[in-house]
């Protein structure tokens, strides 16, 4: 066959997403769209905010001479230096254009920066549960993950991260807010994990992945984790904060604390472009250095989590509010999540199970639906709980 026997099994692990998402063309052409509840995706259903779109347009009419042409691999530097401007002023640090590459969205932010950092068999700690997609970008450098549980929280256990650090640790990946958990790490366990990595007997980076940052919910501030661990790069995009995921606009940023600094920025510039991305794309370099300020409407997103956290809690269900993202992690009412979701899907109702962010006994609710799909959910939600008392007796 033609394809690598590697990616054919990483087709079948990853496929849950996916899977999620062929069951849904499946259920919406059985029983009509409007009958079909998806929160499988976290594809915002939103407009992209108003400021974006206008400057997206006033600089395609320009169409300034040279802006479709290539430009330096990490990106034109008015946009790093205004990148840069903002994260000086969020972290308090010397950040400047060279600490600065423009990316293809998240994912091409972390590729860049673990083929970077990665020799084979290096090994990145990865907190469950975790975006699926870690683990291929891990392996994708020869890179080997080693997942590690976090508290009953879902905070950083640093205890346990400790003990799975060994003379082959290169890195360990944050997500906060996390996907799918919403739980926002606190300023006091980064400070743990800061003085952990400062005893350690070699250099750990730290990924920091962040692209809903922005989005909290309660009037949240998520720490800047930049500025409480030192050996850190700041990984990130607009893909959620614009809801514009399909544009592929997102940055990554090297600590003016590691030493290593210029070093590692000549080396990702170098990964950007031998992985194919070349650079990000030039008109969405220009409107972020337009309209850094932009941002997603955070009441919309606060209102459809609490009608959903409420509805499900007035069900039955055990619900804890995210912190921030837009995922709702629900724990499942029997330990199965699979066995659940396909009572969900009986009902119309598509989840990703939790089992495929490597923490079964939940299933994961993207809140990008419109409010009104949640409304009509809702019941569908209570009729799969009331069917359970008849699974177990089978
Ligand atoms: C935690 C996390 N990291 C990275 C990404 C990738 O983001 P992007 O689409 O900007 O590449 C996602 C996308 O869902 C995500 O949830």
């Amino acid at each position: 066959m033609t394809v690598a026997n590697v990616i054919q099994q990483q087709l079948e692990r990853s496929s849950w997403i996916r899977k999620m998402f062929e069951e849904g063309i499946r259920l919406k052409a059985e029983r009509g769209a409007e009958n079909v509840f998806d929160f499988s995706l976290g594809n915002p259903a939103e407009d992209p905010p108003t400021g974006v779109i206008a400057t997206f347009r006033r600089l395609a009419e320009k169409n300034a001479p040279g802006s479709h042409g290539y430009m330096p691999n990490s990106g034109y530097p008015v946009t790093r230096r205004t990148v840069a401007q903002r994260l000086k002023r969020d972290t308090g640090l010397e950040y400047t254009e060279n600490h600065v590459m423009m990316t293809v969205g998240c994912a091409g932010a972390m590729n860049a920066a673990l083929k970077a950092i990665l020799d084979p068999g290096d090994e990145v700690i990865v907190l469950m549960p975790f975006f699926p997609d870690y683990q291929f970008y891990i392996t994708n450098h020869g890179g080997r993950m080693i997942p590690v549980e976090t508290d009953e929280n879902f905070s950083i256990d640093v205890a346990a991260l400790e003990a799975k650090i060994t003379p082959k640790t290169k890195a360990i990946l944050l997500n906060s807010p996390n996907n799918p958990s919403g739980v926002i790490y606190s300023a006091a366990v980064l400070q743990k994990l800061e003085s952990l990595l400062q005893r350690a007997d070699h250099s750990i980076v730290v990924i920091s992945d962040e692209p809903y940052k922005s989005i909290v919910y309660d009037g949240a501030k998520c720490p800047e984790i930049a500025s409480i661990i030192s050996n850190c790069i700041i990984t990130t995009s607009w893909s959620k904060t614009w809801a514009v995921p399909g544009e592929r606009i997102g940055y990554l940023a090297i600590s003016p604390r590691i030493s290593s600094a210029d070093a590692l920025a000549n080396a990702c510039n170098f990964t950007n472009r031998i992985l194919g991305y070349i650079n990000a794309p030039a008109i969405w370099q220009l409107v972020v250095a337009e309209a850094p300020e932009e941002i997603t409407d955070l009441a919309a997103y606060q209102e459809k989590r609490d009608l959903m956290c409420d509805g499900l809690a007035s069900l039955g269900y055990e619900v804890q509010k995210p912190q921030g993202a837009f995922y709702v992690f629900l724990r499942t009412p029997i330990k199965d999540d699979l066995a659940f979701s396909r009572v969900l899907q009986e009902e119309g109702v598509l989840a990703v199970p939790g089992t495929g962010f490597g923490r079964g006994g939940y299933i994961r609710l993207s809140l990008t639906v419109p409010r009104d799909t949640i409304v009509r959910s809702l019941p569908a939600f209570g009729r799969a709980i009331e069917k359970l008392p008849a699974l177990s007796a089978k």
